[in-house]
């Protein structure tokens, strides 16, 4: 191989690895929700005090990984950005019902139906930089 060539090679390698280690949210595409879990609505829309009590779980529950603004710390997912909240109500309440243990996201099952609907009326009022209008 001539210099030049693996001079290349090498370039293109580092080019892979960045791409493959981009520090973006790190989202699991495969991850999604079932149709019908997905078009569930959210039952609390609406109601006075959901948002205050969702605030209150999610600081007791999400916010030692997700952080107190929903930003995410370490791998845990951004809250705030497009991908997650141009979600349907439904998909996040399942995502947060089943988990992703392998991706480190765990189960909240045992939170009640309503105290995870009150979680999904706060994670909509986080507030990114995608959300210039808000
Ligand atoms: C132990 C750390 C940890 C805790 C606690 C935690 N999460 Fe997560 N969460 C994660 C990780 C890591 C991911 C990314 C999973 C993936 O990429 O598949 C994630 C992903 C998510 C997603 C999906 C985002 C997307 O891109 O679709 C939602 C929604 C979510 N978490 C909400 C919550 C809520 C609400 C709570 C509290 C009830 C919570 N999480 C608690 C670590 C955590």
């Amino acid at each position: 191989m001539n210099r030049s060539a693996s001079w290349l090679s090498i370039l293109a390698a580092l080019l892979i690895a960045a791409a493959a280690g981009s520090p973006q949210n790190k989202s699991d595409s495969k991850w999604v929700a079932p149709a019908d879990a997905a078009a569930k609505k959210n039952p609390l829309i609406g109601t006075s005090g959901a948002v205050a009590a969702g605030k209150k779980l999610f600081l007791r529950h999400c916010a030692e990984c997700h952080g107190e603004d929903g930003a995410g710390i370490q791998d845990a997912a951004d809250l705030r950005v497009l991908q997650v909240q141009n979600q349907s109500d439904g998909s996040l309440f399942w995502k947060m019902t089943n988990g992703n243990v392998k991706a480190g996201m765990p189960p909240f099952a045992r939170l009640s139906d309503t105290e995870r609907w009150q979680i999904v009326c706060f994670v909509r009022t986080l507030k990114g930089d995608e959300h210039p209008e808000k």
